[in-house]
């Protein structure tokens, strides 16, 4: 399998541009190369190496437990298999919440070693020092505000954020602040569609939603939870436009009943 190398690249630079004409932004997670050949041929701007990992790669209940060793592995497989998208990924849990040193260390290893072109960190205006220090680096960086999962203890619970003024009055400064540290774009997660307007026609730089309604500048699902790979996840959020759990346990089956019934390999099928 060979990766074209003649299309060109998404950069941030595209992405704003987006935002200007008023064209939608694609974003997807991808963890692996297979997946990323995949999406990147279909054409989705921005793959994110979400570490979402945590939950739908390696099974772990949140995305805490992930080590950025982890996560470079996946992004060095997702970078290996995108010639056009734009691939950001996630700093994880305890990569970057400790100094701006920290968070500037572990930027510049992904990056290093997985020739990624940007990265995530989650987090307002007590970020803003570490993302001005990663971008100082040459490095861009993506905001995320709204549900921030590497906060759920934090927060309890996976509800709609900034429901209530006073957390939305915080959102909307956060955003304002991430935007003036430097940050090429802000994922907003599960926050009313309103709020997430009001953000997105403040700001210059280009919203990516997920459960943030109709207004960003664009959208980015969990590729998992798109294609029907986790079952039982079905948050009001979610547009499902495959049932590949299905899908699969229903080859597994048939290759199961092929392989008792002597039906595999055939003749055709050997040497
Ligand atoms: O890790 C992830 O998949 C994410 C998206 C939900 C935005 O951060």
């Amino acid at each position: 399998m060979s990766v074209n190398k003649e299309v060109k690249r998404v950069t941030t630079h595209t992405l704003q541009e987006m935002k200007l004409r008023g064209e939608k932004i694609a974003m997807l997670t991808a963890y692996d190369y297979s997946m990323a050949i995949i999406l990147d041929d279909a054409g989705l701007d921005v793959l994110l190496v979400g570490d979402s990992a945590s939950n739908v790669m390696a099974g772990h209940e949140t995305t805490l437990p992930i080590t950025l060793d982890q996560m470079i592995y996946h992004a060095q497989s997702v970078v290996r298999g995108a010639s056009r998208a734009f691939v950001v990924v996630d700093l994880p849990f305890g990569s970057y919440q400790g100094n701006s040193k920290e968070a500037l260390n572990s930027a510049i290893r992904i990056m290093k070693e997985s020739g990624a072109h940007g990265v995530k960190l989650e987090g307002g205006v007590e970020i803003t020092e570490s993302v001005s220090r990663i971008i100082t680096a040459g490095i861009p960086v993506m905001g995320h505000l709204g549900l921030t999962p590497q906060s759920i203890y934090k927060f309890g619970t996976y509800t709609v954020r900034a429901k209530e003024e006073a957390e939305a009055e915080k959102l909307r400064s956060d955003a304002m602040a991430l935007q003036q540290a430097g940050c090429f774009g802000i994922v907003l997660e599960k926050i009313p569609a309103l709020l997430a307007r009001e953000v997105t026609e403040n700001l210059h730089i280009p919203t990516i939603g997920i459960g943030a309604g109709t207004h960003c500048d664009g959208q980015v699902l969990v590729v998992n939870d798109m294609i029907g790979l986790t079952k039982g996840f079905k948050p009001r959020f979610l547009r499902q436009y495959l049932d590949l759990y299905e899908g699969i346990k229903g080859a597994a089956q048939s290759y199961i009943s092929d392989v008792k019934a002597r039906d595999f390999p055939s003749e055709k099928e050997q040497y």
